[in-house]
């Protein structure tokens, strides 16, 4: 059922009891608690199943309150605020005495963002204050995009999904460092590299060290094995899988490969890239219902957020 003022309402008073609650953001479905409240937000460690040093994105409702959460903010890191908020951007700050540990995991910096979607917003407007949430699924496997695909991965351990219908950018938020003398990419995302160095006057760097779990090497995983192929490679790899006795499905760009074996699932293909980033955690979970044993995916090949369809399978291709 799609989120109305009741559900909403219902939703802000259990974050204000110390509850957690999955709402609808752009980029994936959120797992949220009370960012202030220590208790609330170790619930969702519990859930996810997620180690408690690795770190918590801070929802927020609007740019101003990153002074709250955040101290020596730098003109850059407020620019690229203001150029992407609200949006599927995440900054990380030097914390305010007011991100606690908790949310941290520890670290003396803060990850803040600031959603775009309606029911997002709706949700922090009748909260009235910050919201800790990761992704609402168990720790390392696909993002939910979906109400539906929350609740099957997370079961009655929530109670209340605030239903969006399927993600916008379908991808998690591109993280941005700013808390150091150099600004960093930390994970490609929902806002394209191209219009970060857009907004800075300069290309940004990207990777560095962090304690972000979206960038251990093997994440974003499906039950199934994920390799990634070229399409010309595809149909002999797909008939040696076949031949070993495995379930074989093709998730690729438009055209599907001339020699494919008829016996391969073909995920529905993305047409562009903006698609491919909307619909892939969505095509992994799809092969996981029918049983698939081994996904071949054939990577984007555009820049943009196809860097980022590229980063997510290669993580999930790492994983088995
Ligand atoms: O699009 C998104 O970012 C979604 C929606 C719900 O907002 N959230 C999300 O959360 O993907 P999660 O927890 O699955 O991924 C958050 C990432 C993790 O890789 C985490 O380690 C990183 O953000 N992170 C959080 N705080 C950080 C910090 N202080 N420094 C570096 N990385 C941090
Ligand atoms: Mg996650």
């Amino acid at each position: 059922m799609p989120a109305d003022a009741e559900s909403v309402t219902l939703a802000a008073k259990a974050l204000r009891a110390g509850e957690i609650v999955a709402f609808a953001t752009e980029t994936v479905y959120g797992l949220g608690a009370d960012a202030s409240n220590d208790k609330a937000v170790a619930q969702v460690f519990k859930v996810k199943g997620r180690p408690g040093d690795h770190p918590l994105i801070v929802h927020l409702l609007t740019v101003d309150e990153i002074d709250e959460w955040a101290v020596e903010i730098s003109e850059e890191a407020r620019d690229l605020a203001y150029a992407f908020w609200p949006g599927p951007l995440t900054i990380v700050f030097k914390r305010s005495a007011k991100a606690s540990d908790s949310v941290t995991g520890g670290l003396e910096t803060v990850a803040l963002r600031v959603p775009s979607h309606p029911v997002a917003r709706a949700l922090l407007a009748e909260f009235g204050g910050a919201i800790a949430a990761p992704s609402a699924n168990r720790f390392g496997r696909v993002s939910p995009t979906s109400a539906e695909a929350v609740c099957e991965d997370l079961g009655d351990d929530v109670e209340i999904v605030l239903d969006g219908g399927p993600s916008r950018v379908g991808l998690e938020s591109t993280i941005i460092d700013c808390s150091g003398d150099e600004i960093t990419v930390l994970r490609p995302g929902g806002v394209t590299l191209d219009r970060i160095d857009e907004v800075l006057g300069y290309a940004v760097s990207v990777g560095g060290e962090t304690r972000a779990p979206g960038t251990l090497e093997a994440h974003y995983a499906p039950k199934a094995r994920v390799e990634i192929v070229t399409a010309r490679d595809a149909p002999q790899i797909a008939r040696d899988h076949l031949e070993n006795g495995r379930k074989v499905a093709l998730l690729a760009p438009p055209p599907v490969p001339i020699g494919l074996p008829t016996s391969v699932g073909v995920l529905e293909p993305p047409e562009t890239d903006e698609e491919y980033a909307r619909v892939l955690y969505d095509r992994l979970r799809t092969a996981d219902h029918h049983g698939i044993d081994v996904v071949l995916a054939v990577l984007p090949v555009g820049s943009g957020i196809g860097l980022a369809v590229v980063d997510r399978l290669t993580r999930a291709a790492a994983s088995k």
